[in-house]
């Protein structure tokens, strides 16, 4: 007989798109098997049906070897061809009933697993977007997809066919067992015989396989970041000529990949040959102690083959229920993971009382803000400043000063430590995050853009825009006509990383945005990278436009933006160091007169 033994699907579960971190939790934990299986309660129903077509098909499973004992004990011993007939049709239509309930139970199992999936995975990634820029700062790109793919994927596994196929080899192994013990209580004790050293065999072989599939999802896991990282940094290995260094580092890591794959193999192909051995030896049994017995006129070779038949669909059961483990301690795990992201509570999130900020002229004060990322370093201390509506005012200094993080703290990104920011006099922990955010215009450091048209990106902070509206606010952001030089125009596609616009360009388009979104309040981080003398005009024109009348707070880079600011406020480690107009902060020859000195008078041609 033969088992049909697929490691990688149970022990390795797909171990190619599967980052497994380790599989070390409890294996059986009731608080989280509670809450996973609450997800199946919309689909009662379905399960019910699945427990259903379980059960007849074990039914099915047990009725057939004894239909064939009665065909040949009753009629063929007695040669009733017409009974016979019956007996064949009706076994037929045994095989045919249960052909019919397994394509059921499976596409009843497959829909409840993917709306679970569906579900989960949904609520993952609205939690993702509930949480605060501090955990991903904290968490990689890589656990949190792994989450929302690996994780969710084997917790479905046992939600949906886990449990049921659990509770189906159960029964079968103890009806199978139950009705040998009937059909023959000596025999049914030598052929069963063999399953404690089955159950043995499985146990000490499970212990080491998930230990060696569990480091086979591990290097996978390896191999795929080295990749990653790899493709990402190609062409600085490239300039850097460093190819051959980092193959052979690369080579390590596939190195151990394989070898961890092959111990795993190793392991499944001692396994499979141990238990057909020891279920060729059960059948040995049945066919030598059986067979003398009905020699001896003791039983009839119907009960010899139904035994056998029996037997050999014992062992499956047997096997599911040892991968099932795995299975199951993998789903534990993931569940946990899941479980841990889903009862995060967003450090930052509107206050229980919060209200709609109403629509502001757009006045801004920081009132002694104090700020850090982690604990003992200060980023922030003591910041107070204000902005009058419509007014423009620069922040300056060195890098690292922390003139981002202000900006991040006026979107409420982070949350001050101490002290407070208030728009038109309204502290903005005292309003939603939602009607703060939507009356602030952020254009960031780096320019970022969606995969989609040049119109979607547009168009993103109001999705219900007109193409005109689109139109002229790229032509206000002086994008219009590089982007009517595009093969498509307007419905050009944008590639992952928007490699096929330049950074000057992508930087045009972030403008166009947040003109289309008209917001009361601008906050502009603006790249450090030179872009040509010409695109520089034309950002320098469109910034013009975007900041007449608006309250704007410009992390400056460009001279011409400083020039125009009402006021500068230079930022060195942390505090306002200096303030006042250009030609204040350069008759105080402080700092800003040094960083002019060093920065922008030589990088920079002073603007007609
Ligand atoms: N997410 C973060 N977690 C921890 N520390 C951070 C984080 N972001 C910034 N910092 C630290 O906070 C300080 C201020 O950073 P910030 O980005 O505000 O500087 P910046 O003035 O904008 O500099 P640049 O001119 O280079 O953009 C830096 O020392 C930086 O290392
Ligand atoms: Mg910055």
């Amino acid at each position: 007989m033969s088992f049909s033994f697929n490691p990688s699907t149970f022990w390795g579960g797909h171990a190619h798109f599967r980052h497994y971190r380790e599989v070390t939790g409890k294996v059986f934990d009731w608080r989280i098997t509670r809450r996973l299986l609450q997800y199946l309660a919309p689909y009662k129903l379905k399960m019910a049906e699945g427990v259903l077509l379980m059960l007849v098909s074990s039914g099915l499973a047990l009725l057939a070897p004894y239909l064939i004992k009665r065909m040949i004990d009753n009629y063929i011993a007695s040669k009733d061809v017409v009974g016979l007939g019956w007996m064949a049709l009706l076994i037929l239509g045994a095989y045919g009933l249960d052909f019919v309930v397994a394509w059921r139970r499976r596409l009843v199992l497959n829909t409840v697993g993917n709306n679970v999936l569906r579900t989960m995975r949904g609520q993952l990634f609205r939690k993702y977007q509930e949480l605060t820029p501090s955990y991903f700062d904290q968490h990689s790109v890589g656990s949190l997809i792994s989450r929302l793919l690996s994780d969710v994927g084997i917790i479905n596994e046992l939600l949906s066919f886990g449990i049921i196929t659990m509770m189906s080899d159960f029964v079968l192994l103890l009806s199978i067992g139950t009705v040998m013990f009937l059909l023959n209580a000596k025999l049914a004790a030598l052929t069963l015989a063999v399953l404690p050293p089955m159950a043995l065999a499985t146990a000490l072989f499970g212990a080491r396989a998930r230990e060696a599939y569990r480091r086979t999802r591990e290097k996978v896991s390896a191999l795929t970041g080295r990749l990653a990282e790899d493709i990402n940094a190609m062409r600085i290995i490239q300039a850097f000529a460093e190819e051959e260094r980092t193959s052979r580092e690369f080579d390590q890591v596939n190195r151990e990949n394989r070898d961890a794959n092959v111990h795993a193999v190793a392991l499944a192909s001692t396994f499979t040959p141990v238990m057909e051995i020891l279920s060729t030896l059960a059948t040995c049994i049945i066919l030598w102690f059986g067979g003398r017995a009905v020699i001896s006129g003791e039983l009839t070779l119907g009960l010899i083959v139904a035994f056998l038949s029996y037997t050999a669909r014992l062992f499956q059961p047997v096997l599911d229920l040892s991968m099932l483990f795995n299975t199951w301690q993998a789903a534990m795990a993931g569940g946990e993971r899941v479980l841990e992201v889903l009862s995060i509570e967003p450090e930052i999130k509107d206050a229980p009382n919060a209200i709609e900020l109403p629509s502001v002229k757009g006045h801004i004060v920081f009132d002694h803000v104090y700020f850090h990322y982690t604990p003992d370093t200060p980023v922030l201390e003591d910041i107070n400043f204000e902005i009058a509506p419509g007014e423009t005012v620069a922040l300056v200094g060195p890098t690292g000063a922390g003139k981002s993080t202000i900006a991040k703290l006026l979107t409420r990104f982070y949350e001050v430590s101490e002290g407070a920011i208030y728009v038109d006099g309204i502290d903005i922990r005292q309003v939603t995050l939602a009607s703060l955010r939507r009356q602030l215009g952020v254009v960031p450091q780096e320019p970022f853009l969606f995969q989609g048209t040049i119109a979607y990106n547009i168009a993103f902070g109001r999705p219900d825009a007109s193409m005109e509206e689109i139109i002229q606010a790229a032509k206000a952001a002086n994008a219009h006509d590089f982007i009517m030089r595009l093969p498509d125009g307007y419905d050009t596609e944008v590639l992952e990383g928007s490699t096929n616009l330049s950074l000057g360009q992508r930087q045009l388009i972030c403008l166009a945005r947040v003109i289309l979104a008209a917001p009361r309040i601008l906050i502009l981080d603006e790249a450090t990278s030179s872009v040509d003398l010409r695109t520089e005009g034309l950002i320098q024109d469109a910034l013009e436009q975007l900041m007449a009348g608006r309250t704007s707070l410009v992390i400056a880079h460009r001279l011409a933006t400083v020039q125009r600011a009402s006021r500068i406020l230079v930022i060195d480690h942390g505090r306002i160091v200096e303030q006042g107009s250009h030609e204040e902060l350069l008759a105080r020859n402080g700092l800003y007169a040094h960083l002019y000195r060093a920065q922008f008078l030589t990088a920079e041609p002073t603007p007609a």
